[in-house]
């Protein structure tokens, strides 16, 4: 059941920036939104890999707060896509004892893609097998300032005193606040950036960039990235040594 994989080293959390769609279809001279739809496929196959193999939590970055910029055809586009992933999978996840969780400014989302989000989150809340969480009008500066203003309002109600302000406390003020800080970071694409994404919990996370595009990133990809990620050594600033005893 686990694909080779060292059930000792299973990451908890796993992100997942799936970038290339666009790419994907043009390589085929198909409209950039062919794409996007192809790639909902690699995010039924991964999602249900990581299932399987008892990830924990799972954190797809589906649409950034930068994402509103592009042509309106295309947003419009992904919020359908949004809207039936929302529609058609829900029941599944639920079966499969998936929570959905959202991150970023989802009160953005057109009306009805916020509400479907809403009672798919309310629907699957009790879930225990793993966390799906959506990164949606995902920002992280704008994360980090939002908790920066939330930290500050706090403050000044008398409610938290400026020495309190740590690192943890800080994170309990992100969205991620009850989630463990990714162990790997996977990039689609080509691309070797993180494009604001989860700037503040990525800080000891490891990256794994692959060239493949987003609609052929399906489980041996999955696999392949997992294998990469078990043969690192994690050493978050000690040496090596310091790890064995
Ligand atoms: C990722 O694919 C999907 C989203 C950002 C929503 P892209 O649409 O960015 O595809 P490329 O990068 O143009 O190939
Ligand atoms: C990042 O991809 C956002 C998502 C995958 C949702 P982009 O394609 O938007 O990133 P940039 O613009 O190339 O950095
Ligand atoms: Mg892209």
């Amino acid at each position: 059941m686990l694909e080779g994989l060292d059930p000792e080293k299973i990451p908890a959390h796993v992100a997942i920036i799936m970038d290339g769609n666009g790419r994907w279809a043009k390589a085929r001279r198909l409209p950039r939104v062919m794409g996007h739809r192809e790639g909902m496929k690699s995010v039924r196959a991964v999602v249900e890999t990581a299932r399987k193999i008892g990830i924990k939590v799972l954190t797809l970055y589906a649409f950034s707060k930068e994402n509103w910029q592009r042509p309106q055809d295309e947003v419009s586009f992904l919020m359908r896509l949004l809207a039936e992933y929302l529609q058609k999978e829900v029941d599944e996840l639920h079966q499969k004892d998936i929570q959905i969780r959202a991150i970023g400014e989802i009160e953005l989302l057109p009306k009805e893609v916020y509400e479907l989000l809403v009672q798919a989150i309310k629907k699957t809340s009790q879930n225990q097998g793993m966390i799906l969480n959506l990164a949606l009008s995902y920002g992280g500066r704008a994360e980090i300032a939002h908790a920066a203003r939330e930290i500050a309002r706090a403050c000044l109600a008398g409610k938290l005193k400026i020495e309190e302000v740590d690192e943890a406390l800080f994170a309990s003020y992100l969205y991620t606040k009850d989630l463990p800080d990714p162990d790997l970071l996977i990039r689609t694409s080509g691309e070797l950036r993180l494009s604001n994404f989860l700037l503040y919990q990525c800080a000891y996370t490891e990256l794994y960039f692959t060239p493949t595009l987003w609609p052929d990133f399906r489980e041996k990809e999955f696999l392949e990235a997992l294998k990469d990620y078990q043969r690192r050594e994690r050493r978050f600033g000690k040496l090596s040594e310091q790890l064995k005893s």
